[in-house]
């Protein structure tokens, strides 16, 4: 392999994301793969203050800007982490990459693609994922699972947009995907195991198409 291989997580609230990033980065431990695991916004030191910014319910926050100050993380995180990582021959999983940008600024938030695409481009400087892993979860069995977990009190900037708002994220997302072969696309009420198992499968069946 040339290069390394980049897998990125996305989803809207609630669809399980962290436990399987966990699960899964168990998963690559225990085969000795030699992985970096980031995220976005918010993994550059410059990062961490962009996204105290762009998470703060009380920030007031143009689209515009909010689309730059997330481009401005992608372009530090590219630089800074994903690039050196890739270039090294690592596997990389990034929770959240520019898909999270087309359906939460786009799809949901009104900014035309053509335009987020513009900007993204010159963020990723070319840097796409190999596999985008993709958890699908409806509104109510998102949103009932943070309550569940009683993490309902303090929601942050984009958790609070409400239902129509996340249920354009949804869509948006299923679009992206039937375009996008890269794009895997999990049933994320299904059990926590079952959603794991699907995960790993389609990691390695990625993984071994680009290492040929
Ligand atoms: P985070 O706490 O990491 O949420 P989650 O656990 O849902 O991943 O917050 C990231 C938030 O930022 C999330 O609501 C999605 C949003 N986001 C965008 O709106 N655009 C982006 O480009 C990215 C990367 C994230």
């Amino acid at each position: 392999m040339e290069k390394g291989f980049l897998v990125t997580f996305e989803g809207g609230e609630g669809c399980g994301k962290s436990t399987q990033i966990r699960l899964f980065s168990d998963y690559l431990r225990s085969k000795k793969v030699d992985f970096v695991l980031t995220k976005e916004p918010g993994e550059t030191e410059i990062g961490e203050q962009l996204r105290e910014i762009l998470l703060n319910s009380k920030s007031d926050i143009s689209p515009i800007t909010e689309l730059f100050l997330m481009t401005a993380d992608r372009s530090n995180h590219v630089e800074k982490v994903l690039k050196p990582a890739l270039e090294s021959g690592k596997v990389v999983v990034s929770d959240r990459y520019y898909h999270s940008c087309y359906v939460y600024q786009g799809t949901a938030g009104n900014i035309p693609l053509d335009k987020i695409k513009k900007v993204t481009e010159i963020a990723i400087d070319g840097v796409k994922p190999d596999l985008v892993i993709l958890l699908d979860v409806s509104y109510d069995e998102g949103f009932g699972r943070k309550s569940r977990d009683e993490k309902l009190k303090n929601l942050d900037r984009f958790e609070s947009k409400g239902r129509s708002y996340h249920e354009k994220v949804r869509q948006g997302y299923l679009d992206l995907a039937k375009e996008d072969k890269a794009f895997v696309v999990i049933d994320a009420a299904d059990t926590v195991e079952r959603v794991h198992q699907k995960i790993v499968d389609a990691f390695e069946k990625a993984y071994k198409k680009a290492e040929k």
